[in-house]
């Protein structure tokens, strides 16, 4: 394994802060249970936090899509590897991701989940990196935007490691 450093970009207190901020946030914007969709497996953490920082009702689902392989960038191609469990049909759907990068995976996602008749869809990402986008997302919360650079911990990998760091750290060769 070649090795890497890591240097902390957002602590876990600011990860902390900005999630009980979108959670009050979101908590206001809606009137009704929202159906919290993580996208697998690098929003896990974010998911687990969001959804405790929402007061109103929640129902928790996942959904599984592959669009990196094991390097930095994308392979461009999106592939649904796990499906939700429950039907979306008329419900508030938001929508939760790690890191908005190229836009394709979300592009893709937002478009096969209008086909199942949602009330609504809304995207929260806790990472947004504007200068890398191919395919214009409308991304309605933002917890912080980040350079161009790459990311990892607070759910984030690279080839699989550096998932459970507490913060959100740049790998560095
Ligand atoms: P997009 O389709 O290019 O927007 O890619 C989004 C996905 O790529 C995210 O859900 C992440 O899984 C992954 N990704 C993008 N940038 C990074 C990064 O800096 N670190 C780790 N994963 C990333
Ligand atoms: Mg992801």
């Amino acid at each position: 394994m070649t090795r890497s450093k890591l240097r902390v970009l957002i602590s876990a207190e600011k990860i902390a802060d900005r999630v009980r901020e979108l959670g009050a946030e979101i908590d206001s914007d809606y009137d009704g249970p929202i159906h919290l969709v993580g996208i697998l497996k690098g929003a896990i953490m974010f998911h687990a936090d969001l959804a405790r920082a929402i007061t109103r009702p929640v129902r928790l689902d996942f959904i599984g899509i592959s669009s990196y392989g094991r390097g930095k960038t994308s392979s461009g191609e999106v592939r649904l590897t796990r499906d939700l469990d429950t039907s979306i049909e008329g419900m508030d759907v938001l929508i939760v991701e790690d890191i908005v990068d190229s836009g394709v995976t979300l592009s893709y996602l937002t478009q096969v989940l209008h086909q199942r008749k949602p009330k609504s869809i809304r995207i929260v990402t806790l990472l947004d990196k504007p200068d890398r986008r191919l395919r214009p997302v409308d991304v309605k919360y933002v917890g912080f935007r980040i350079p161009d650079e790459f990311v990892v911990g607070y759910g984030l990998d690279y080839a699989e490691d550096y998932r459970n760091l507490p913060e959100i750290c740049v790998l560095e060769e």
